[in-house]
Protein backbone atom coordinates (compact mmCIF):
# COMPACT_ATOMS: atom_id res chain seq x y z
CA UNK A 1 0.00 0.00 0.00
CA UNK A 2 1.67 3.48 -1.36
CA UNK A 3 2.96 5.24 2.39
CA UNK A 4 0.96 8.42 2.17
CA UNK A 5 -2.24 6.56 2.44
CA UNK A 6 -1.62 4.04 5.45
CA UNK A 7 -3.07 5.26 8.45
CA UNK A 8 -0.78 8.21 10.20
CA UNK A 9 1.95 7.52 12.23
CA UNK A 10 1.14 7.38 15.94
CA UNK A 11 -2.82 6.53 15.14
CA UNK A 12 -3.73 3.10 15.17
CA UNK A 13 -7.25 1.42 14.28
CA UNK A 14 -8.82 0.16 16.75
CA UNK A 15 -9.88 -3.38 16.10
CA UNK A 16 -12.92 -5.49 17.04
CA UNK A 17 -10.67 -7.44 19.72
CA UNK A 18 -9.15 -4.42 21.57
CA UNK A 19 -12.70 -2.74 21.48
CA UNK A 20 -14.04 -5.11 23.79
CA UNK A 21 -10.94 -4.05 26.15
CA UNK A 22 -11.42 -0.52 25.64
CA UNK A 23 -15.59 -0.65 25.89
CA UNK A 24 -15.01 -2.57 29.34
CA UNK A 25 -12.85 0.33 30.52
CA UNK A 26 -15.60 3.28 28.83
CA UNK A 27 -18.56 0.88 30.67
CA UNK A 28 -16.52 0.96 34.33
CA UNK A 29 -15.82 4.72 33.99
CA UNK A 30 -19.40 5.55 32.61
CA UNK A 31 -20.92 3.67 35.93
CA UNK A 32 -18.47 5.16 38.57
CA UNK A 33 -19.14 8.79 37.02
CA UNK A 34 -23.27 8.12 37.17
CA UNK A 35 -23.04 6.84 40.96
CA UNK A 36 -20.89 10.04 41.86
CA UNK A 37 -23.40 12.31 39.68
CA UNK A 38 -20.77 13.36 37.35
CA UNK A 39 -22.65 14.50 34.09
CA UNK A 40 -21.29 13.61 30.47
CA UNK A 41 -19.69 16.39 28.48
CA UNK A 42 -18.07 16.81 24.77
CA UNK A 43 -16.29 19.52 23.60
CA UNK A 44 -15.35 19.72 19.77
CA UNK A 45 -11.96 18.07 18.58
CA UNK A 46 -10.75 21.65 17.12
CA UNK A 47 -10.17 24.54 19.63
CA UNK A 48 -8.49 27.72 18.97
CA UNK A 49 -4.84 27.53 19.74
CA UNK A 50 -4.66 30.33 21.89
CA UNK A 51 -6.90 28.77 24.36
CA UNK A 52 -3.77 25.86 25.07
CA UNK A 53 -1.30 28.84 24.36
CA UNK A 54 -3.14 30.82 27.65
CA UNK A 55 -4.33 28.08 29.60
CA UNK A 56 -1.74 25.11 28.97
CA UNK A 57 0.75 27.16 28.71
CA UNK A 58 2.78 28.52 25.24
CA UNK A 59 6.39 27.30 26.33
CA UNK A 60 4.79 24.21 27.39
CA UNK A 61 6.42 21.04 25.63
CA UNK A 62 2.40 20.43 24.66
CA UNK A 63 1.89 23.85 23.16
CA UNK A 64 5.33 24.61 21.91
CA UNK A 65 5.93 21.16 19.80
CA UNK A 66 2.94 18.99 20.11
CA UNK A 67 0.36 20.53 18.50
CA UNK A 68 -1.23 19.52 15.26
CA UNK A 69 -2.67 22.60 13.49
CA UNK A 70 -5.81 22.12 11.58
CA UNK A 71 -5.54 24.24 8.21
CA UNK A 72 -8.53 23.96 5.14
CA UNK A 73 -7.33 22.80 1.81
CA UNK A 74 -8.29 25.25 -0.36
CA UNK A 75 -7.57 28.93 1.47
CA UNK A 76 -9.32 30.60 -1.73
CA UNK A 77 -13.01 29.61 -1.14
CA UNK A 78 -13.41 32.11 2.07
CA UNK A 79 -17.16 31.88 3.45
CA UNK A 80 -16.11 33.65 6.83
CA UNK A 81 -13.76 36.33 6.46
CA UNK A 82 -13.21 36.71 9.84
CA UNK A 83 -12.01 32.83 10.76
CA UNK A 84 -8.39 33.43 9.88
CA UNK A 85 -7.03 32.35 13.55
CA UNK A 86 -5.45 29.42 13.77
CA UNK A 87 -6.86 26.24 14.93
CA UNK A 88 -5.52 22.80 16.34
CA UNK A 89 -6.84 19.33 17.22
CA UNK A 90 -7.76 19.44 21.25
CA UNK A 91 -4.22 18.25 22.98
CA UNK A 92 -6.06 18.00 26.42
CA UNK A 93 -9.42 18.41 27.62
CA UNK A 94 -9.29 20.70 30.76
CA UNK A 95 -9.01 23.86 28.61
CA UNK A 96 -11.64 23.05 26.97
CA UNK A 97 -14.13 22.39 29.34
CA UNK A 98 -12.89 25.30 31.29
CA UNK A 99 -14.08 27.08 27.60
CA UNK A 100 -17.19 25.44 27.77
CA UNK A 101 -17.76 26.35 31.12
CA UNK A 102 -17.48 30.14 30.73
CA UNK A 103 -19.38 29.83 27.49
CA UNK A 104 -22.01 28.58 29.28
CA UNK A 105 -22.90 29.86 31.73
CA UNK A 106 -22.08 27.12 34.29
CA UNK A 107 -21.15 29.40 36.89
CA UNK A 108 -24.96 29.82 36.97
CA UNK A 109 -25.41 26.50 38.18
CA UNK A 110 -25.54 24.87 41.96
CA UNK A 111 -21.44 24.53 42.06
CA UNK A 112 -19.39 22.31 42.23
CA UNK A 113 -20.44 21.16 38.14
CA UNK A 114 -18.98 17.82 38.41
CA UNK A 115 -18.67 17.10 34.71
CA UNK A 116 -16.83 13.86 32.93
CA UNK A 117 -15.82 13.26 29.76
CA UNK A 118 -14.20 10.75 27.17
CA UNK A 119 -12.47 12.03 24.20
CA UNK A 120 -9.56 11.32 21.56
CA UNK A 121 -6.84 13.64 21.98
CA UNK A 122 -4.05 14.68 19.79
CA UNK A 123 -0.12 15.56 20.08
CA UNK A 124 2.48 15.51 17.97
CA UNK A 125 4.67 13.19 19.83
CA UNK A 126 7.68 10.88 18.89
CA UNK A 127 5.51 7.60 18.56
CA UNK A 128 6.64 4.72 21.01
CA UNK A 129 5.29 2.34 23.95
CA UNK A 130 2.08 4.23 25.31
CA UNK A 131 3.08 7.35 23.53
CA UNK A 132 0.78 8.24 20.52
CA UNK A 133 -0.39 10.81 18.17
CA UNK A 134 -3.84 9.89 18.67
CA UNK A 135 -5.23 8.18 21.93
CA UNK A 136 -8.30 8.35 24.07
CA UNK A 137 -9.02 10.12 27.79
CA UNK A 138 -11.41 9.39 30.78
CA UNK A 139 -11.53 12.44 32.79
CA UNK A 140 -13.61 13.98 35.24
CA UNK A 141 -13.40 18.08 36.38
CA UNK A 142 -15.14 19.51 39.62
CA UNK A 143 -15.27 23.23 39.00
CA UNK A 144 -16.74 26.01 41.14
CA UNK A 145 -15.40 24.84 44.48
CA UNK A 146 -12.26 25.84 46.23
CA UNK A 147 -12.59 23.15 49.67
CA UNK A 148 -9.99 20.22 49.66
CA UNK A 149 -12.65 17.82 50.26
CA UNK A 150 -13.15 18.04 46.12
CA UNK A 151 -9.08 17.03 45.60
CA UNK A 152 -10.16 13.79 47.50
CA UNK A 153 -13.40 13.27 46.18
CA UNK A 154 -12.07 13.23 42.61
CA UNK A 155 -8.39 11.05 43.58
CA UNK A 156 -11.15 8.95 45.10
CA UNK A 157 -13.11 8.58 41.67
CA UNK A 158 -9.96 7.64 39.97
CA UNK A 159 -8.99 5.08 42.47
CA UNK A 160 -12.51 3.42 42.34
CA UNK A 161 -12.15 3.09 38.59
CA UNK A 162 -8.91 1.29 38.65
CA UNK A 163 -10.63 -0.42 41.57
CA UNK A 164 -13.55 -1.44 38.98
CA UNK A 165 -10.65 -2.59 36.13
CA UNK A 166 -9.01 -4.82 39.23
CA UNK A 167 -5.77 -2.57 37.84
CA UNK A 168 -5.43 -0.68 41.55
CA UNK A 169 -3.34 -2.72 43.44
CA UNK A 170 -0.68 -2.54 40.29
CA UNK A 171 -0.80 1.72 40.72
CA UNK A 172 1.31 4.03 42.97
CA UNK A 173 -0.36 7.21 43.32
CA UNK A 174 2.23 10.11 43.59
CA UNK A 175 1.02 13.70 45.48
CA UNK A 176 1.92 17.30 45.60
CA UNK A 177 1.54 20.71 45.86
CA UNK A 178 3.08 23.52 44.04
CA UNK A 179 1.22 26.71 45.53
CA UNK A 180 -1.16 28.80 44.53
CA UNK A 181 -0.99 32.57 42.32
CA UNK A 182 -0.03 34.03 45.58
CA UNK A 183 3.33 31.92 46.28
CA UNK A 184 4.07 30.36 43.08
CA UNK A 185 6.08 33.22 42.14
CA UNK A 186 8.07 32.91 45.06
CA UNK A 187 8.54 29.00 44.40
CA UNK A 188 9.44 29.62 41.04
CA UNK A 189 12.21 32.14 41.69
CA UNK A 190 14.08 29.61 44.78
CA UNK A 191 13.81 26.89 42.74
CA UNK A 192 15.38 29.10 39.52
CA UNK A 193 18.37 30.76 41.65
CA UNK A 194 19.40 26.95 43.20
CA UNK A 195 19.26 25.90 39.11
CA UNK A 196 20.88 28.92 38.34
CA UNK A 197 24.30 27.36 39.99
CA UNK A 198 24.24 24.47 38.39
CA UNK A 199 23.44 25.20 34.96
CA UNK A 200 25.98 23.96 33.81
CA UNK A 201 25.28 20.14 34.71
CA UNK A 202 22.09 20.34 33.00
CA UNK A 203 20.53 19.27 29.79
CA UNK A 204 19.87 21.74 26.95
CA UNK A 205 16.43 21.80 27.74
CA UNK A 206 16.33 22.38 31.49
CA UNK A 207 19.42 25.04 30.78
CA UNK A 208 16.78 26.73 28.55
CA UNK A 209 14.14 25.91 31.04
CA UNK A 210 16.02 27.59 34.29
CA UNK A 211 14.49 31.02 32.53
CA UNK A 212 11.29 30.31 31.08
CA UNK A 213 9.79 27.03 33.40
CA UNK A 214 12.33 26.32 36.23
CA UNK A 215 9.76 24.17 37.92
CA UNK A 216 9.81 21.93 35.64
CA UNK A 217 13.36 20.93 35.53
CA UNK A 218 12.10 19.28 39.01
CA UNK A 219 10.60 16.03 37.08
CA UNK A 220 13.27 16.08 34.38
CA UNK A 221 13.81 12.62 33.91
CA UNK A 222 17.61 12.91 32.49
CA UNK A 223 19.65 11.26 34.61
CA UNK A 224 22.22 14.37 35.00
CA UNK A 225 19.46 16.70 35.71
CA UNK A 226 18.24 14.07 38.50
CA UNK A 227 21.39 14.70 40.39
CA UNK A 228 21.23 18.29 40.42
CA UNK A 229 17.17 18.08 41.36
CA UNK A 230 18.32 15.91 44.55
CA UNK A 231 19.81 19.14 46.35
CA UNK A 232 16.94 21.45 45.07
CA UNK A 233 14.17 23.03 47.60
CA UNK A 234 11.16 20.95 48.41
CA UNK A 235 8.14 22.91 47.10
CA UNK A 236 5.91 21.39 50.08
CA UNK A 237 8.36 24.12 52.18
CA UNK A 238 7.79 26.56 50.11
CA UNK A 239 4.40 26.85 49.65
CA UNK A 240 2.62 29.65 51.72
CA UNK A 241 0.83 28.06 54.62
CA UNK A 242 -2.71 28.41 53.17
CA UNK A 243 -1.79 25.95 50.50
CA UNK A 244 0.22 23.80 52.79
CA UNK A 245 -2.87 23.84 55.28
CA UNK A 246 -5.01 22.83 51.81
CA UNK A 247 -2.39 20.07 51.49
CA UNK A 248 -2.58 18.41 54.89
CA UNK A 249 -6.35 18.73 54.30
CA UNK A 250 -6.48 16.65 51.30
CA UNK A 251 -3.56 13.90 52.53
CA UNK A 252 -6.38 13.51 55.98
CA UNK A 253 -9.02 12.99 53.39
CA UNK A 254 -7.00 10.44 51.46
CA UNK A 255 -5.95 8.94 54.81
CA UNK A 256 -9.81 8.57 56.20
CA UNK A 257 -10.83 7.06 52.82
CA UNK A 258 -7.42 4.77 53.11
CA UNK A 259 -6.21 5.85 49.85
CA UNK A 260 -2.28 4.83 49.94
CA UNK A 261 -0.13 8.06 48.66
CA UNK A 262 3.31 8.70 48.05
CA UNK A 263 4.83 12.17 48.38
CA UNK A 264 6.62 12.99 45.67
CA UNK A 265 8.55 16.79 45.95
CA UNK A 266 9.10 16.25 42.35
CA UNK A 267 5.49 16.20 41.22
CA UNK A 268 4.88 19.39 39.39
CA UNK A 269 3.19 18.23 35.73
CA UNK A 270 4.04 19.66 32.47
CA UNK A 271 0.57 22.23 32.22
CA UNK A 272 0.79 25.51 33.26
CA UNK A 273 -2.67 25.83 34.48
CA UNK A 274 -2.17 24.08 37.95
CA UNK A 275 -2.00 25.52 41.56
CA UNK A 276 -1.60 23.66 44.69
CA UNK A 277 -2.59 19.98 44.47
CA UNK A 278 -0.80 17.85 41.76
CA UNK A 279 -0.68 13.83 41.04
CA UNK A 280 -0.04 11.21 39.22
CA UNK A 281 -1.31 7.64 39.04
CA UNK A 282 1.42 5.37 37.59
CA UNK A 283 2.25 1.52 37.52
CA UNK A 284 4.69 0.65 40.81
CA UNK A 285 6.39 -1.08 38.15
CA UNK A 286 7.15 1.76 36.04
CA UNK A 287 9.76 3.23 38.64
CA UNK A 288 11.40 5.23 36.13
CA UNK A 289 7.81 7.03 35.78
CA UNK A 290 7.79 7.24 32.21
CA UNK A 291 4.01 6.49 31.39
CA UNK A 292 1.82 7.51 33.75
CA UNK A 293 -1.47 6.07 33.56
CA UNK A 294 -3.01 9.42 34.60
CA UNK A 295 -2.47 12.98 36.17
CA UNK A 296 -4.45 15.87 37.39
CA UNK A 297 -4.73 18.62 39.64
CA UNK A 298 -5.99 21.75 40.73
CA UNK A 299 -6.53 24.61 38.49
CA UNK A 300 -7.65 27.38 40.60
CA UNK A 301 -6.79 30.57 38.26
CA UNK A 302 -7.69 28.92 35.05
CA UNK A 303 -11.06 30.41 34.61
CA UNK A 304 -9.84 33.85 35.10
CA UNK A 305 -6.80 33.29 32.61
CA UNK A 306 -9.46 32.38 30.21
CA UNK A 307 -11.38 35.79 31.17
CA UNK A 308 -14.64 34.24 33.30
CA UNK A 309 -15.10 34.79 36.77
CA UNK A 310 -13.16 33.14 39.38
CA UNK A 311 -14.01 29.23 39.49
CA UNK A 312 -11.15 27.37 41.28
CA UNK A 313 -11.11 23.28 39.77
CA UNK A 314 -9.70 19.85 39.82
CA UNK A 315 -9.46 17.31 37.81
CA UNK A 316 -7.96 14.41 36.25
CA UNK A 317 -7.32 12.54 33.13
CA UNK A 318 -6.05 8.41 32.46
CA UNK A 319 -5.43 7.52 29.52
CA UNK A 320 -7.50 4.37 28.23
CA UNK A 321 -4.35 3.43 25.86
CA UNK A 322 -1.80 2.83 28.68
CA UNK A 323 -4.72 1.18 30.64
CA UNK A 324 -5.20 -1.32 27.99
CA UNK A 325 -1.36 -1.93 28.32
CA UNK A 326 -1.53 -2.32 32.07
CA UNK A 327 -4.06 -4.75 31.98
CA UNK A 328 -2.71 -6.50 29.33
CA UNK A 329 0.76 -6.93 31.09
CA UNK A 330 -0.94 -7.85 34.60
CA UNK A 331 -3.31 -10.57 32.85
CA UNK A 332 -6.49 -8.70 33.80
CA UNK A 333 -9.34 -9.68 31.34
CA UNK A 334 -12.08 -8.28 30.21
CA UNK A 335 -15.28 -10.18 30.71
CA UNK A 336 -15.97 -12.03 27.04
CA UNK A 337 -18.35 -10.82 24.13
CA UNK A 338 -21.27 -12.78 24.47
CA UNK A 339 -21.56 -15.29 22.08
CA UNK A 340 -24.70 -15.13 19.47
CA UNK A 341 -26.71 -18.33 20.58
CA UNK A 342 -28.34 -17.95 17.24
CA UNK A 343 -27.52 -17.91 13.67
CA UNK A 344 -29.94 -17.92 10.56
CA UNK A 345 -29.19 -20.09 8.01
CA UNK A 346 -30.90 -19.79 4.71
CA UNK A 347 -31.57 -21.80 1.38
CA UNK A 348 -32.55 -19.85 -1.86
CA UNK A 349 -33.75 -16.22 -2.36
CA UNK A 350 -37.70 -17.34 -1.49
CA UNK A 351 -36.06 -18.61 2.20
CA UNK A 352 -33.71 -15.04 2.23
CA UNK A 353 -37.09 -12.77 2.50
CA UNK A 354 -39.01 -14.70 5.14
CA UNK A 355 -34.89 -14.95 7.16
CA UNK A 356 -34.61 -11.08 7.13
CA UNK A 357 -38.00 -11.53 8.84
CA UNK A 358 -37.12 -13.80 11.38
CA UNK A 359 -34.36 -11.58 11.79
CA UNK A 360 -36.22 -8.14 12.26
CA UNK A 361 -38.75 -10.19 14.92
CA UNK A 362 -35.31 -11.44 16.57
CA UNK A 363 -33.71 -8.54 16.92
CA UNK A 364 -36.73 -6.35 18.22
CA UNK A 365 -36.74 -9.09 21.28
CA UNK A 366 -32.97 -8.41 21.87
CA UNK A 367 -31.56 -11.41 20.72
CA UNK A 368 -28.43 -11.86 19.38
CA UNK A 369 -28.59 -13.74 15.58
CA UNK A 370 -25.46 -13.90 13.62
CA UNK A 371 -26.12 -13.72 10.40
CA UNK A 372 -24.81 -14.37 6.99
CA UNK A 373 -28.05 -13.16 4.65
CA UNK A 374 -26.53 -14.16 1.29
CA UNK A 375 -25.28 -17.13 1.39
CA UNK A 376 -27.49 -19.88 -0.01
CA UNK A 377 -25.64 -23.41 0.83
CA UNK A 378 -26.90 -25.85 4.00
CA UNK A 379 -23.49 -27.29 4.38
CA UNK A 380 -21.01 -23.84 3.96
CA UNK A 381 -23.17 -22.24 6.58
CA UNK A 382 -23.57 -24.92 9.22
CA UNK A 383 -19.23 -25.06 9.46
CA UNK A 384 -20.04 -21.18 10.00
CA UNK A 385 -22.37 -22.06 12.38
CA UNK A 386 -19.92 -24.68 13.86
CA UNK A 387 -17.27 -22.38 14.21
CA UNK A 388 -18.81 -19.55 15.65
CA UNK A 389 -19.97 -22.21 18.44
CA UNK A 390 -23.76 -21.34 18.05
CA UNK A 391 -26.08 -23.39 19.86
CA UNK A 392 -29.04 -22.94 17.64
CA UNK A 393 -29.62 -23.11 13.73
CA UNK A 394 -32.39 -21.13 12.23
CA UNK A 395 -33.00 -23.03 8.95
CA UNK A 396 -35.73 -21.92 6.55
CA UNK A 397 -35.22 -23.95 3.09
CA UNK A 398 -37.77 -24.02 0.65
CA UNK A 399 -40.31 -25.76 1.78
CA UNK A 400 -40.44 -23.85 5.15
CA UNK A 401 -40.22 -20.57 3.13
CA UNK A 402 -43.64 -21.59 1.18
CA UNK A 403 -45.46 -23.03 5.08
CA UNK A 404 -43.99 -19.54 6.33
CA UNK A 405 -42.11 -21.81 9.33
CA UNK A 406 -38.98 -21.86 10.52
CA UNK A 407 -36.91 -24.56 11.64
CA UNK A 408 -34.70 -25.01 14.65
CA UNK A 409 -31.70 -26.82 15.32
CA UNK A 410 -30.47 -27.72 18.35
CA UNK A 411 -26.66 -27.77 16.93
CA UNK A 412 -25.25 -29.88 20.32
CA UNK A 413 -27.64 -32.77 19.92
CA UNK A 414 -29.07 -31.87 16.51
CA UNK A 415 -32.83 -32.33 17.58
CA UNK A 416 -35.01 -30.50 15.61
CA UNK A 417 -38.23 -29.16 15.55
CA UNK A 418 -40.26 -26.86 13.23
CA UNK A 419 -42.35 -23.72 14.38
CA UNK A 420 -44.46 -21.57 12.36
CA UNK A 421 -43.07 -17.89 11.75
CA UNK A 422 -45.01 -16.01 13.66
CA UNK A 423 -43.96 -18.29 17.16
CA UNK A 424 -40.11 -18.30 16.79
CA UNK A 425 -39.36 -14.91 19.10
CA UNK A 426 -41.24 -17.07 21.61
CA UNK A 427 -39.82 -20.21 20.60
CA UNK A 428 -36.02 -19.30 21.00
CA UNK A 429 -36.37 -17.34 24.18
CA UNK A 430 -37.82 -20.13 25.88
CA UNK A 431 -34.44 -22.43 24.37
CA UNK A 432 -32.52 -19.61 25.58
CA UNK A 433 -34.22 -19.56 29.22
CA UNK A 434 -33.07 -23.32 29.27
P1 LIG B 1 -1.73 14.66 31.03
O1 LIG B 1 -0.85 14.19 32.14
O2 LIG B 1 -1.12 15.46 29.97
O3 LIG B 1 -2.89 15.49 31.75
O4 LIG B 1 -2.47 13.43 30.39
C1 LIG B 1 -3.20 12.51 31.16
C2 LIG B 1 -2.97 11.10 30.69
O5 LIG B 1 -3.23 10.99 29.27
C3 LIG B 1 -1.53 10.62 30.80
O6 LIG B 1 -1.24 10.20 32.10
C4 LIG B 1 -1.53 9.46 29.82
O7 LIG B 1 -2.13 8.31 30.38
C5 LIG B 1 -2.43 9.98 28.71
N1 LIG B 1 -1.59 10.50 27.62
C6 LIG B 1 -1.02 11.71 27.53
N2 LIG B 1 -0.30 11.83 26.40
C7 LIG B 1 -0.42 10.65 25.75
C8 LIG B 1 0.08 10.14 24.51
N3 LIG B 1 0.83 10.87 23.69
N4 LIG B 1 -0.25 8.87 24.16
C9 LIG B 1 -1.03 8.10 24.95
N5 LIG B 1 -1.54 8.54 26.14
C10 LIG B 1 -1.24 9.79 26.53
C11 LIG B 1 -3.89 16.09 31.07
O8 LIG B 1 -4.14 15.93 29.91
C12 LIG B 1 -4.76 16.97 31.97
N6 LIG B 1 -5.80 17.60 31.15
C13 LIG B 1 -5.36 16.17 33.10
C14 LIG B 1 -6.23 16.99 34.01
C15 LIG B 1 -7.56 17.01 34.03
N7 LIG B 1 -5.79 17.84 34.90
C16 LIG B 1 -6.83 18.41 35.50
N8 LIG B 1 -7.91 17.94 34.96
Amino acid sequence: MPKNIQAVRGMSDRLPADQLWFDWILRQFRRKAEVFNFNFIETPTVEFAALFDRSVGKVTDIVEKEMFEVNRLNKSVNVDQTDTDTMVLRPEGTAPIARAYIENGMNSLPQPVMLAYASKMYRYDRPQKGRLREFNQIGIEIIGDRHPINDALAILVAWQVLDSLRLRKFCVLEINTIGDVACKPKITKAVQDYFKQYSKHLCTDCQNRIKTQPLRILDCKNENCQAVVEGAPQLVDLVCPECNSHFQAVLEYLDELDIPYELNPRLVRGLDYYTRTTFEIRLREDERRQNALGGGGRYDELMKILGGKDAPGIGWALGVERIIEALKENKITPPPAINPAVMAIQIGERARKLMIKVVATLAKRGIKVATYLSKDILKSQLKTADKLNVRWALIVGQKEAYDQTVIIRNLEDRSQETVPLEKIDQAIIKRIKK
